[in-house]
């Protein structure tokens, strides 16, 4: 394997270095990100070379996700940065598509998904999984990998890409990965760069109510009392507002209200100005 990042702004060589790689018999894992890397997405970069295969990441801030008052513009970007932890983590393909190369003059389609986009983040960010479903279906269908990793983080857009995939027949594996944690529960996310210090020591309580409600759903309790619990203790630390708390099914994300069933609690709040999203996992015990 190349010690050394293979950079593309174009699609044609891309396309071209895959096909020798995949002529060689090598897989190809892709983890789209939209850059400002950081540990999490570095360890999946190590995981797949460590199981020997090909790591294709894409760093694209993609403007048809974001609504018209959301932080597109104040985005962070750092595009050398990203690429030196890439070369470090031993990525071998970093993939930069131009906001025109993405959406050429002319573009005019968009998927629309199905159920697994409406409510949580839904509701609060109209148009945002139809610009996720569509940019992943045009990364998918550019680089053309075997497998293609997402952050459990974003749980709801995880089971979106999910059902987009299925439907649309697109020949990829996804693989959800758990959510990597800083040491006080904090998810690891590229917008934690927006928090104030004061903000970041208030933070990790998002984590610690979901993680304190899943354990009670794991021991039986019904879910609406934990709910309200949990956005009250959340407002009290300096959330709010607190877009939703919800507890829905793992696989179909329907509404649960006991977990018989593998849940996720799930939230999206903000924190002074930024907006922090988290779930964690219920098993039933
Ligand atoms: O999760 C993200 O970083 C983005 O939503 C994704 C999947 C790269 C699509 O722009």
């Amino acid at each position: 394997m190349p010690d050394t990042l293979l950079r593309f702004d174009t699609l044609e060589p891309l396309r071209a270095q895959v096909a020798a790689w995949r002529r060689a018999g090598e897989r190809i894992v892709l983890v789209p990100t939209m850059g400002a890397l950081h540990a999490g997405h570095l360890a999946l970069v190590a995981h797949v070379r460590a199981i020997g295969q090909r790591a294709v990441v894409s760093i694209f801030v993609n403007p048809t996700q974001f609504g018209p008052t959301e932080d597109f513009s104040r985005y962070p970007r750092d595009t050398d940065t990203d690429l030196a932890l890439l070369a470090e983590a031993g990525a071998d393909a970093a993939w930069l598509p131009a906001v025109e190369t993405m959406y050429p003059a002319g573009f005019s389609t968009r998927i629309e998904p199905g159920p697994a986009a409406e409510g949580l983040c839904g509701t609060f960010r109209p148009g945002h999984f139809s610009g996720v479903a569509t940019v992943v279906t045009k990364l998918l269908n550019q680089v053309g990998p075997d497998v293609a990793l997402f952050g459990e983080k974003d749980f709801q857009q995880l089971q979106v890409i999910r059902s987009v995939v299925r439907d649309l027949d697109i020949p990829v594996t996804i693989e959800g990965v758990p959510t990597l944690r800083e040491a006080d529960g904090l998810a690891l996310s590229s917008r934690n760069r927006y928090l104030t210090p004061a903000e970041r020591e208030t933070a990790p309580r998002l984590h610690a109510v979901l993680s304190h409600i899943a354990e009670r759903l794991a021991a039986g309790a019904e879910a609406g009392p934990l709910v309200g619990q949990g956005i009250a203790e959340l407002e009290a630390a300096g959330f709010g507002p607190v877009q939703y708390l919800e507890v829905r099914d793992a696989d179909t994300l329907a509404p649960v209200t006991r977990a018989a069933r593998p849940a996720r609690v799930i939230a999206a709040a903000y924190l002074g100005g930024t907006r922090l999203i988290d779930n964690v996992a219920v098993v039933p015990g």
